[in-house]
Formats: C-alpha cells, sequence, structure tokens
C-alpha cells in the first residue's frame, strides 16, 4: 500500500460521551503515572474508572493508588468493559494493535508518542480510527509546555520574521533495566530516534511546517545494552526552503541532578528568523528571545512589564514545569474530545512525524537525502 496522505480531522461518527469521561489506562507503567496525575486533575472532565496492565500486580498496585475501583490483567478485558476512552501508555511495538483494537470497540484514544514504529502501521491506525469515527489524540505532549506554546504563538505571528533555520537538541543517558522493551529493536522501531528524536522532530515541525526532504547520520557509540542507536543527527529540508538540524543522543554524560533530573537531561530548540532568534530550553525551564521590532510586537509588547529585558533580549522563565505538560496535553485532549473539536495532536500529526523518522532511518542506511511524500 502506497503511503499515501491522511485527513486531518477525523470526524467523529460516534456520539460525544457524557461528562465526566471514563477512561481506562492500559500498560500503567512508568508513563502512565504522568497521565494519571493528568487526570487526577481534572475530576470533571475525565475520571480513571479502569486500568489494564499485562502484569496483574502492576495493574493492582497502580488501581490501589490512584483510587480507580477496577484493574484488569489485559486490553481485552478493558475494551469489553464500559469506558468511553483507552488511553494507550504500551511498548512501541503494541501501539499499532492496541489502537485498531480499541477503535474497533469504539473508545476514543489518547496514544503516547510515537504514534506507531513506522508510518505504514500509522495508516493502519488511521484506517481503523477513520472507519470507527472515534477521536484520538497523539501524546506530543511538549508541544504543551508553557515554554512551547509561548515560542509557537512567538514564531507563528513572526516575531523572528521568517523562520530559515531550527535547531533541536535532545541528550542525556537513561537508564534501562533488563526487560525494558526499549533494548530491543524490534519492540521500539529503533533506538533513541524513535524513542526521544520523536518529541523534537515533532517540536521542529510545529515551527517550520513539513519537512520535504531528511538526510541522517547515526551511531552506536556507548550504550552496548540498547540493539538501536544511541546518537543520531539529522537534516531537515523544510518545504518553504528553510533548514533544520537535530541532535539526538542516549550516550550523553550530564550533570543535570540540581534541575530535578538526576541521570542528566538537555533539550533545547532554536528558531533563527529574519528578525530574531529565539531559545528555548526545555530542562532549565528558559525562552529567550531577541526580535527587532519587539516593542510593536502584540505578544512581546505586554511581556515587558513581566519579564526582564536585557540588552534587546526577552528572557522568560518558567522552571519546574517540564513535566506539566502531560497535565496540559490530557486537560486539552478531554476538553476537545468532550466539546467535539478535531484533535489536538491527530493521527496525521502523528503519521507527518512518522514520516521524518522513517526518512531519517532509510537515509542513514542507504547514504543519501530521502524525499518525504507529502501526498
Ligand atoms: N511522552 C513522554 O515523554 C514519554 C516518556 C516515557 C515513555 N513514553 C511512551 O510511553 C509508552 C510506554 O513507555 P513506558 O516508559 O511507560 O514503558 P514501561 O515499560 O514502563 O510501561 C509499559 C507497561 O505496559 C505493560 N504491558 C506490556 N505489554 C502489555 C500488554 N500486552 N498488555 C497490557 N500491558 C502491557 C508493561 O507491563 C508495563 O507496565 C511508549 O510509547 C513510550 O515511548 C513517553
Amino acid at each position: 500500500m502506497p503511503l499515501t496522505l491522511v485527513h486531518d480531522i477525523i470526524n467523529m461518527k460516534t456520539q460525544i460521551p457524557h461528562t465526566p469521561l471514563r477512561v481506562g489506562i492500559v500498560g500503567v507503567g512508568n508513563i502512565a503515572e504522568r497521565h494519571a496525575q493528568g487526570y487526577l486533575a481534572i475530576p470533571e472532565l475525565a475520571q480513571i474508572t479502569a486500568v489494564a496492565d499485562i502484569s496483574p500486580q502492576i495493574a493492582q498496585v497502580k488501581a490501589a493508588q490512584w483510587g480507580v475501583p477496577v484493574w484488569y490483567p489485559s486490553l481485552d478485558k478493558l475494551l469489553a468493559s464500559d469506558v468511553d476512552v483507552v488511553d494507550i501508555c504500551l511498548p512501541h511495538d503494541l501501539h499499532v494493535s492496541a489502537a485498531k483494537a480499541a477503535a474497533q470497540s469504539r473508545k476514543h484514544i489518547y496514544i503516547e508518542k510515537p504514534l506507531a514504529r513506522t508510518a505504514r502501521e500509522c495508516i493502519e491506525i488511521y484506517q481503523a480510527v477513520e472507519q470507527a469515527g472515534v477521536f484520538m489524540m497523539v501524546g506530543h505532549n511538549l508541544l504543551f509546555n508553557p515554554l512551547m506554546t509561548k515560542a509557537q504563538a512567538l514564531v507563528t505571528s513572526g516575531a523572528v520574521g521568517q523562520v530559515f533555520m531550527i535547531r533541536g537538541a535532545s541528550y542525556g543517558w537513561p537508564p534501562f533495566r533488563a526487560g525494558n522493551f526499549r533494548l530491543e529493536r524490534a519492540k521500539s522501531g529503533g533506538g533513541v530516534l524513535i524513542d526521544t528524536g520523536v518529541h523534537i522532530l515533532y517540536l521542529m515541525r510545529a515551527m517550520g511546517g513539513e519537512a520535504r526532504s531528511v538526510s541522517a547520520t547515526m551511531s552506536h557509540a556507548l550504550r552496548s545494552e540498547m540493539q538501536g542507536e544511541d546518537n543520531a543527527l539529522v537534516h531537515l529540508q523544510y518545504a518553504n526552503g528553510a533548514l533544520g538540524e537535530m541532535a539526538v543522543s542516549y550516550s550523553t554524560k550530564l550533570s543535570t541532578y540540581a534541575l530535578g533530573f538526576p541521570d542528566g537531561w538537555d533539550q533545547r530548540i532554536e528558531v533563527y528568523g529574519t528578525d530574531g532568534t529565539l531559545k528555548v530550553d526545555l530542562v532549565r525551564g528558559t525562552l529567550q528571545i531577541f526580535a527587532e521590532g519587539a516593542e510593536s510586537h502584540p505578544i512581546l509588547a505586554n511581556w515587558a512589564v513581566a519579564n526582564k529585558k536585557l540588552q534587546g533580549t526577552t528572557l522568560f522563565e518558567l522552571p519546574n514545569v517540564y513535566f506539566d505538560s502531560f497535565k496540559f496535553a490530557i486537560h486539552a485532549f478531554a476538553q476537545t474530545l468532550l466539546s467535539g473539536g478535531p484533535s489536538p495532536v491527530s493521527v496525521s500529526d502523528g503519521y507527518r512525524v512518522m514520516q521524518l523518522v522513517d526518512a531519517a532511518y532509510e537515509s542513514a542506511r542507504e547514504g543519501r537525502y530521502i524525499h518525504v511524500s507529502q501526498g
């Protein structure tokens, strides 16, 4: 099947569910905790009414911890229950089957990034979701980090002028215990690129639009326990002529303990335009912008009161908001589903990002630029 365009908005054929949404989380390992805190913060919109995990012990413990009345040892049992929403926090290789099964059971879906292991799997998900007419949001959570929503508003309102270059990066050494799905290429779909590069790619897409070609080089430098790459450098040529560059690494040794990231973590986005430069440091919680004409820019002019102006540069500081992106994303999901709006991060968005990931892996294998189909 050719990788053809998938349309942008899923029209819900099913009824908008009642409020609060009854949410079932499947795969209650690491990241499910962040999702749970997101739902627990909005009981008027959504409540976790069941959880499921292949490990009954984990399911039972999490259900008790979050005050959830019911737990199941499988997705099938969760799908047979009366939940309105299935929140998929499973290893990457299970995304496609879980999303298809959830759609076929007429459940609305929140699914963790990456949407699937390949763009082709994303199309399978799209077809199931479209056929069932259910609502799906992909967990591109860093888009909901308040620094990134500000950055996006600034860039799209022209604060730095015409964007000609975007750089993104993520560095660290997250520890993976034996049995972690990220150690196996077949389960994760690759290495650091598909796991964390996806975050940086969707941020770079939000800033620069679609890319028309991709090139990449990758290495397996230090993490012998991982089958996939632990370093990747990716170049993008955007459809509008801008250039993009991304570096992602799981083999970087850093000291960010004092910032609340004991294992070392550093993530940045830089946007260069004809009128200025914007830089976001996600871990330190800063957004710095130099913009010619800042005084008359509708957003920047209002910032002048609350923020420091240092020789023409506006520095916006919002420390300790890194993990809030999950809460904001889940709030957006519940609110949009209940109001019948288009998905804040659609299946198409997940697919477009996975096209870039596919192209980067292909480029690294073949040593050439890969054209990205916009069809
Ligand atoms: N947005 C982010 O910043 C972020 C961070 C971490 C993980 N993630 C994503 O979240 C997803 C899960 O990652 P994680 O780190 O939580 O993984 P994890 O391994 O900690 O948790 C996965 C859970 O799924 C359960 N599971 C496995 N197979 C199952 C099955 N067949 N049926 C039911 N349960 C099953 C496991 O027992 C485990 O509890 C991945 O897509 C990952 O990329 C996103």
